[in-house]
């Protein structure tokens, strides 16, 4: 099983790569997030964005599943199939759901719209999706899975856990009821019946014996990890490699090459450090010219320079074999490009991220000769190859993927040369 995941804080392109390189693969299957991801596809004119089901789907013949480690919210999910439908996808064909995917209810949103609010101006940003709360249920073996829904005593789990939530919600000082949304997520639920559920660990197993190619695809991305990202600004689950294996039932010792993807900058949308971060003309460029708003909340996404110490981070944690590198189109134009090598914490000079990604940090930078646009429509220009190689050398990792813009069509596959 190939994993491909998110090196930065999320949006990297995740979406457009799986698409892309789907057709290597018989399964597509994501491990962990739910609604709060927005994965963005474009072909044939057209922009497609999932946030609960796989990126595989519109690959005819691939089977997409959805994991043990999502959190599925019925509402959000059967809008997707629609829209999908809508498109022309036979979705229920290429659709498995694991029996042990956590529910969203309404109240987990309601729950997590109150936490934001009692945090003020503390609050992680989150996308109000209910994310937070459901993982806390779920650690806290609280929590409803798909499974639940085959069970006589669903009506009064699900009950029971409502007037659970709804004593959290009062001590919020939370006001205004989930009647009106619990009744369309109720007739959700009604409908999610009918989706074909599996035991994905068994399936995968199965899957790999017989030779298939999987494909595991992560949602966020590295520096939003539960564990080693930039706690508390990330979301509730485990976004890294390794969360692969726990939210899809594989072992570790069956992962094969994983793809880290990045942007030849870097984004953020949410709270929570940002060393890089360009709070100037510089970063307003970056939004405008990247289209840098959230795929799923629609929020403006905070932009600055690519960030090594960071990356080199994620290829650790991830054990990182291939990276690809997407929207250096995004910065035709400059007339220098700048590249965070190192940190100054306290004075000293580090190339390690710390624990800690306190404001105190002060990236200390190296320029790099920018590239144009029109070089660009003919491929990849020296300027942005010597960027690359730069990268490479700096993290120890081929970038095998460059992509120059959000079409499918507008990608360039690389050798993968080693690098020293
Ligand atoms: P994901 O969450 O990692 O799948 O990424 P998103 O879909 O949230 O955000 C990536 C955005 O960049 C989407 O709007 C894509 O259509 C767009 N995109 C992806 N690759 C490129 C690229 O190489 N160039 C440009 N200009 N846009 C890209
Ligand atoms: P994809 O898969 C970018 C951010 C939110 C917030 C923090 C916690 O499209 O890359 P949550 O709702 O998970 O409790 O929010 O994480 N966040 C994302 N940022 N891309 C995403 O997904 C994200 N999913 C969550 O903005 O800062
Ligand atoms: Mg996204």
């Amino acid at each position: 099983m190939d994993v491909l995941l998110g090196a930065q804080w999320g949006d990297e392109g995740k979406g457009k790569v799986v698409d892309v390189i789907a057709p290597d693969y018989d399964v597509i299957a994501r491990f962990q997030g739910g609604p709060n991801a927005g994965h963005t596809l474009i072909f044939e004119g057209t922009k497609h964005v999932l946030h609960t089901i796989p990126s595989g789907v519109f690959r005819e013949g691939t089977v997409n599943l959805v994991g043990n480690g999502v959190v599925v919210d019925p509402v959000i999910f059967l809008r997707e199939v629609r829209s999908l439908e809508a498109a022309g996808v036979n979705i229920r064909a290429a659709l498995l759901l694991s029996r042990r995917a956590h529910l969203i209810l309404p109240t987990h949103r309601a729950l997590d719209a109150a936490s934001e609010a009692e945090k003020g101006k503390q609050r992680i940003g989150s996308t109000l999706k209910g994310i937070g709360p459901t993982y806390m249920d779920k650690t806290g073996r609280n929590g409803m899975r798909l499974s639940d829904l085959f069970q006589p005593d669903f009506a009064e789990r699900y009950a029971s856990l409502v007037r659970k939530h709804e004593r959290l919600l009062s001590q919020f000082g939370h006001e205004g009821s989930v009647k009106e949304t619990e009744a369309e997520w109720l007739d959700a639920i009604e409908q999610l019946r009918s989706f074909s559920t599996v035991d994905c660990e068994h399936y995968l197993d199965a899957a790999l014996r017989s030779g298939k190619r999987v494909l595991a695809e992560g949602a966020q991305g590295t520096l939003l990890d539960i564990d080693f990202g930039t706690y508390p600004y990330v979301t509730s689950s485990s976004t890294i490699s390794a969360g692969a294996c726990t939210g899809l039932g594989v072992a570790p010792n069956r992962i094969g090459t994983i793809t880290g993807i990045f942007k030849a900058y870097c984004t953020r949308v949410g709270s929570g450090p940002f060393p890089t971060e360009l709070n100037d003309a510089v970063g307003e460029r970056m939004r405008t010219a990247g289209h840098e708003f959230g795929s799923t909340t629609g929020r403006p996404r905070r932009c600055g320079w690519l960030d090594l110490p960071a990356l080199r981070f994620a290829v650790m944690v991830n054990g990182i074999s291939e990276l690809a590198m997407m929207k250096a189109d995004v910065l035709c134009g400059f007339d220098t490009v700048r590249i965070c090598t190192h940190y100054k914490v306290n004075g000293q000079l580090t190339d390690r991220m710390p624990y800690d990604v306190t404001n105190g940090i002060e990236p200390v930078y190296e320029d790099m000769r920018g590239w144009d646009a029109a070089s660009v429509a003919q491929g990849v220009p020296s300027e942005l190859e010597t960027y690359i190689s730069r990268i490479e050398e700096a993290v120890g990792v081929p970038i095998t993927l460059v992509s120059l813009g959000p079409d499918r069509k507008e990608t360039i596959h690389r050798k993968a040369e080693r690098v020293a």
